[in-house]
């Protein structure tokens, strides 16, 4: 399996999970689980406007001082690699490199300054999928954002399965974005993975930083599922 180390740790804003997953407020009263939300704003935001969002990566086994050192090494590599291909992104949102370079800082500052307290509240939770340490139904939603679909190349299709069958375990409906790999391509399990979930549907919405990547997979709970 794919260690977490090659998976990097980058985190995006609150505002940027709203669009992602086509959320409107009534989100804030339901139980979320966001899974490898990382170094990512959303947990601490939705929390302060009164959410109940549990997250849950390998890395928060590591101190806020650690996340930090690993987001400060992995930053230039991003922003270089991401400039590399800008043809790749729509730089509506973000203006310029530097834009996106200001906006992931900030929102990984504003997780880094939340970090610690949600630890403490249970609110940031060190697992990984495919398993995750929650009992059946246990949410009303669970988000993954840039994990599953996007690293089609390391993370193979029973990895896929696996994991998406434990977040169906936990909750009603899953949401999955984006539904396109790193190279901007459709991922190459999201046929199958379609297929083997009936209840499952693709979802435009108000979000394309990856030309092409403005879909996410939506996926309820199959009321004949066993767990
Ligand atoms: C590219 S980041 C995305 C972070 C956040 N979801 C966002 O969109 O801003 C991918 C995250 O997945 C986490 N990760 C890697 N392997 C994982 C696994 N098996 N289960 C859960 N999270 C994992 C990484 O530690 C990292 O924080």
């Amino acid at each position: 399996m794919i260690e977490y180390e090659k998976i990097v740790p980058w985190g995006r804003s609150y505002t940027e999970y709203v669009s992602m997953f086509n959320l409107t407020p009534d989100f804030l009263s339901k139980k979320v689980l966001g899974c490898g939300d990382g170094p990512a704003a959303f947990n601490g935001v939705a929390n302060a406007f009164g959410g109940n969002v549990t997250s849950i990566d390998p890395i928060f086994k590591l101190s806020a001082k650690d996340i930090e050192k690993r987001i400060k090494e992995t930053f230039t590599e991003v922003i270089d690699q991401t400039k590399a291909n800008m043809e790749k992104f729509n730089w509506e949102q973000f203006g310029s490199i530097e834009g996106l370079g200001t906006i992931r800082m900030k929102s990984m500052k504003q997780f880094l300054n939340d970090y610690e307290q949600g630890k403490e509240e249970g609110r940031y939770i060190e697992a990984r999928l495919p398993e995750l340490p929650f009992g059946d139904h246990s949410f009303d939603l669970v988000l993954c954002s840039h994990l599953l679909l996007l690293y089609s190349d390391m993370l193979d299709l029973e990895f896929h399965f696996q994991s998406i069958d434990e977040m169906l375990r936990v909750g009603k409906e899953v949401r999955i974005f984006p539904v396109v790999d790193l190279n901007s391509q459709p991922s190459k399990h999201l046929d199958k993975i379609m297929k083997r979930y009936p209840n499952s549907e693709l979802v435009k919405v108000k979000y394309e930083f990856q030309k092409g990547g403005n879909e996410m997979l939506r996926i309820e709970h199959d009321a004949d599922q066993k767990s």
